[in-house]
């Protein structure tokens, strides 16, 4: 039995415990435990200021972030999305009676390849979603374009973009709307949370009703709407691991050099990179294990979960190879080539605040062995 200290991929970034339970404490002091109490408000307040965009609308979690805003945007008929994304993308759309349509990556960005979306278009084609995946930011540019072209919405799912930018700008502000999560796992966490952030007016307005039944006021329901409220307590973490997000940057960046440094040189693997121009959450980890390394990507990953080091295979199988989509789309691996290819290279390896300097070399080591 292995008596090492188990690493996980997205152990959770915790701030201040103090400043947490004072939060907590103030909470019970007002008997106020959701419903848009005072913690939710300022978090939103700060977030917004955080991410630079007019309006934040906090949420239970991101999948029911997605699913509103796929709401209030109107969407219907098909969705142009990547299948290299976590299934909640998918689902939030199919969830709804909207067809997703998987469409290629980038070989450079893991994004949606903006070169292959425009054969994907059609009458019944509503919006594009775009997925920052892994921290990096899609080609919004080149995306925005595409969608004025034709006339589509533009989603962003910044699920995984908490604190990056595009062109320096910071993520929260694209497309009609952005979508983030604040799950335990994520860069950034309230213990489950999530946002919709958005710079139209009327959008943040209409959103705002649905996440709460479409109360507009005490006995006052003026629109459909679903329970997508986040408590209070989920604010305090929120705004707790808020005040923290400069030392876990720190850490994220110093583990990120630190497994440069032990991987570099290996044969057959690859450290997925970042443009130092824009600002990075350095949460993700990310080797692709090419044919010349010795083992397969799945056989390193066994090797490490049998040595208590939990490295995750980040999209696999990929969601246009997971339930319903499989069944109905079958063959559609022969379009996604990229996708069929990284998802079965790619392995994330932990980091985060749990992770410390002699835990990154413990890893590394492992897989040096095989080298
Ligand atoms: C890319 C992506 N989209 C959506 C989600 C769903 O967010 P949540 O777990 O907060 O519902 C996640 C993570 O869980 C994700 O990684």
């Amino acid at each position: 039995m292995n008596s090492e200290k188990t690493l996980h991929v997205g152990s959770p970034n915790i701030g201040e415990l103090e400043a947490f339970w004072e939060r907590a404490q103030f909470i019970f002091q007002e008997k106020w435990l959701t419903n848009r109490g005072k913690l939710v408000q300022q978090f939103e307040r700060e977030l917004a200021k955080f991410l630079g965009v007019k309006h934040c609308i906090s949420m239970c979690n991101g999948t029911v972030a997605l699913e509103i805003a796929i709401r209030a945007l109107s969407l219907e008929g098909e969705v142009i999305l990547p299948s290299f994304t976590f299934i909640a993308t998918a689902h939030a759309l199919q969830w709804q009676e909207i067809t997703p349509v998987f469409c290629d990556i980038s070989p450079d960005t893991f994004c949606i390849d903006p070169c292959k979306i425009e054969s994907l278009i059609n009458p019944k084609t509503s919006a594009i979603v775009g997925v920052h995946v892994f921290s990096r930011p899609c080609d919004v540019d080149a995306l925005q374009r595409i969608a004025d072209r034709h006339g589509l919405k533009l989603l962003f799912d910044a699920a995984h973009a908490f604190g990056c930018s595009y062109g320096a700008k910071t993520i929260g502000g694209f497309g009609n709307c952005e979508v983030f999560s604040f799950h335990a796992t994520k860069f950034f966490n309230s213990f489950e949370g999530g946002a919709v952030t958005t710079n139209d007016d009327q959008l943040a307005e209409k959103i705002r009703l649905m996440q709460n039944f479409g109360f507009a006021g005490y006995d006052n329901v003026v629109h459909i709407g679903t329970n997508g409220k986040m408590t209070e307590i989920c604010a305090a973490m929120g705004l707790t691991n808020l005040e923290n997000i400069d030392s876990f940057l720190r850490v994220n960046k110093r583990n990120y050099d630190l497994y440069r440094e032990k991987l570099s040189g290996l044969k057959g693997l690859e450290l997925m990179c970042f443009d130092e121009a824009e600002k990075c959450n350095w949460q993700y980890i990310v080797v692709e294990v090419e044919e010349t390394f010795p083992l397969t990507r799945d056989k390193l990953m066994e090797k490490l979960h049998r040595e208590n080091v939990v490295a995750r295979r980040y999209f696999w199988p990929g969601c246009h190879r997971m339930q319903p989509y499989r069944s109905k789309m079958q063959s559609l691996g022969q379009r996604l080539s990229i996708t069929e290819s990284l998802s079965s290279r790619l392995l994330v390896l932990p980091t985060g605040t749990a992770v410390g300097p002699d835990d990154i070399s413990r890893v590394c080591r492992l897989i040096a062995e095989c080298n």
